[in-house]
């Protein structure tokens, strides 16, 4: 198809508002997924997310469609994560297109990732859909979200259109809009090659695969091709169009969409934002906008079996072949043994990982309390990023300590104003901005220390708000604050993986919070078990488990032998995720005590 009959766009929605539904009747309309396989939500295809019914990780769709003027169109479909944690994966996705759809429930109204998204987008002068999804539900009040989104985004929201893409509603009408109202890429196909990449993940067979889009010239199968970024040259085995399933080409222009295998080791070989250019006739310059993913929360991860260590590292290793953000170092700990430092761009990075080691390679981890990068500046003048608490130089050493701070914007109904604001100001926020944005719903800005937003801040924001209030962060810099290390004593032993880095006028509260969970989450021993907070060698809080009466086995009846065999087995089966601190037996979730401190 010649460059004037290709569109490019994404999708920007909020979770649940029905954007892989829309996605999957396009594909459906548009017979580009035949009805028999068309599996429910055929974008989201990771196992996880669809148990999460989130967007992880994006993919692409290639459709054949043909318009009411008569002509032949190819519609590319970028899909793009829902999560803040890949908002560069977003921004990657949004730069291979011309337009995008705004989805938005009708029935509820902008969310702040929405709103992330969205600017993000206009940032790159896309052309905007608004779609007003799920008109179907009886509390659906177009009228009123229309007039939201003209207030907060100054989007014009006459031509919106009235969708549900549960019912079938509207999806013509938004086919027509993607041809009429996204323009056509620029015909570049003179230039020398340039290519984006917007995605890739691992094949075992292939190596990585590269999703792209072609921005200048021409990409031919067999092609000698150099990643700019990475600095590497490879021959382009295959490529093809994603329809979604892949499909060999020859040759793919700019204004296309389509994948590369070339035998690439790893996925960090071909990494988002890397511009693809031909060896022979390579571009002057790569495509800007490329940068790399810094991991902004790290944690310790430990097998409960020392035996699983080699285990985990080789697992690490093969997840890392798929994913370019995921950092890990080996980590060895006085009271955990030898495990791994790893770090993540978020928490729900954090969380995707860990599950997928502890299923996808059946490891029993124990995992430390997430921690952020910290940036001392040593009396000598040398500047450290410290990830790991007990790893701070000791307070003689250290001149400062400074902190990663992020923006971070909710959208809420008023009525939860006053709980968030509460909220953020126990996490030592400092209120920036708020605003109206419609009689029924305000936003509110704050500035907060990483650190507080990653022990917990979203779930406490969702059950303030009982689940109304949304909200979307990023990074603005670091800032010098007071801050010390506490230690955690259980039995007198200094436990290395429950040190954490707290502000000094916040120190003695979490220290008391602390030690008392720690006591409800530490099962009784037969003897007595001290729990100690300390600030160097001060002691701020204690407390003790008292030592168990009575044997558990005491409790049977007789020689009910059978009954005795299965509460043996029972703690049997609560012990995998124990870990062996001295003589005393820590369970995970005290590892994890902070994030339930509130
Ligand atoms: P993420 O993948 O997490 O970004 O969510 P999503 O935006 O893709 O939402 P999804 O398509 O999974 O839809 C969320 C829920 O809304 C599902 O239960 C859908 O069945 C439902 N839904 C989607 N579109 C409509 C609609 O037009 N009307 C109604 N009533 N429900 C809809």
């Amino acid at each position: 198809v010649p460059v004037s009959r290709i569109r490019n766009f994404s999708i920007i929605a909020h979770i649940d508002h029905g954007k892989s539904t829309l996605a999957d009747r396009l594909l459906q309309v548009t017979g580009t997924v035949e009805k028999r396989a068309m599996k429910q939500q055929f974008l989201d295809n990771m196992e996880l997310e669809r148990e999460r019914g989130i967007t992880i990780k994006l993919q692409a769709a290639r459709m054949n469609y043909r318009a009411k003027d008569g002509e032949k169109y190819v519609l590319n479909l970028i899909d793009t994560p829902g999560h803040v944690d890949f908002s560069y994966e977003v921004s990657r996705s949004l730069a291979a297109c011309e337009g995008a759809l705004l989805v938005v429930d009708a029935s509820q109204g902008v969310e702040a990732q929405t709103l992330a998204n969205l600017y993000l987008a206009l940032e790159y002068d896309l052309a905007i859909i608004p779609v007003l999804n799920k008109i179907d539900l009886p509390g659906a009040e177009p009228e009123r979200v229309k007039n939201e989104i003209e207030q907060i985004i100054g989007l014009d929201c006459s031509n919106a259109i009235l969708a549900s893409a549960k019912e079938g509603i509207g999806i013509d009408e938004i086919l027509e809009a993607i041809v009429n109202r996204i323009p056509a890429p620029q015909d570049t196909v003179d230039a020398p090659l340039r290519a984006l990449i917007f995605d890739s993940y691992y094949d075992a067979y292939r190596g990585a695969i590269a999703y792209f889009r072609v921005m200048d010239g021409t990409l031919k199968k067999g092609d000698r091709v150099r990643l700019m970024v990475a600095g590497k040259e490879y021959h382009a085995d295959e490529i093809g169009i994603l329809c979604p399933t892949q499909q060999p080409l020859d040759e793919l222009h700019a204004g296309e969409v389509g994948y590369l295998a070339a035998a690439i080791k790893t996925v960090e070989d071909a990494r988002v934002g890397d511009t693809i250019t031909l060896a022979q006739n390579p571009a002057e310059t790569p495509l800007p906008g490329y940068t790399e993913a810094n991991p902004m929360v790290f944690c310790g991860l430990f097998p409960t079996d020392a035996d699983q260590f080699e285990d985990l590292r080789e697992a690490l290793q093969r997840l890392k072949l798929n994913d370019a953000s995921l950092s890990y170092e080996p980590e060895t700990s006085s009271a955990m043994g030898f495990g791994f430092r790893c770090g993540f761009l978020g928490l729900l990075h954090m969380e995707i990982v860990q599950e997928r080691l502890e299923r996808e390679y059946d490891l029993d981890l124990i995992t430390t309390a997430p921690s952020v990068v910290y940036l001392v500046t040593k009396i000598n003048g040398e500047k450290v990023y410290v990830d790991n608490p007990s790893l701070l130089p000791g307070p003689q050493e250290r001149e400062k300590i400074e902190e990663p701070y992020v923006r971070v914007e909710m959208i809420t109904p008023e009525t939860y104003v006053g709980a968030l604001m509460e909220l953020c100001q126990t996490r030592r926020g400092e209120f920036t901005d708020m605003k109206y944005l419609t009689p029924e719903r305000t936003t509110l800005v704050y500035e907060l220390p990483l650190a507080e937003v990653v022990t917990d801040f979203f779930d406490q924001m969702k059950s303030r708000s009982r689940g109304y209030a949304s909200m979307e962060y990023h990074v603005i810099g670091y800032r010098e604050n007071p801050l010390v290390r506490m230690d955690i004593l259980i039995k007198n032993d200094l436990v290395d993986a429950l040190a954490m880095i707290v502000h000094r006028d916040k120190a003695y509260v979490m220290g008391r919070a602390l030690v008392e969970k720690l006591k409800e989450l530490i099962p009784r021993h037969q003897f007595k078990v001290p729990l100690q907070a300390s600030i160097g060698s001060r002691v701020i809080a204690s407390e003790n488990i008292p030592a168990l009466r009575k044997d558990v086995l005491a409790k049977c009846y007789g020689g009910d032998i059978s009954r005795k065999k299965k509460l043996l087995k029972k703690q049997a089966k609560g012990k995998k995720r124990l870990k062996a601190i001295g003589t005393v037996d820590v369970p995970q979730e005290a590892f994890m005590a902070v994030l339930k401190l509130d």
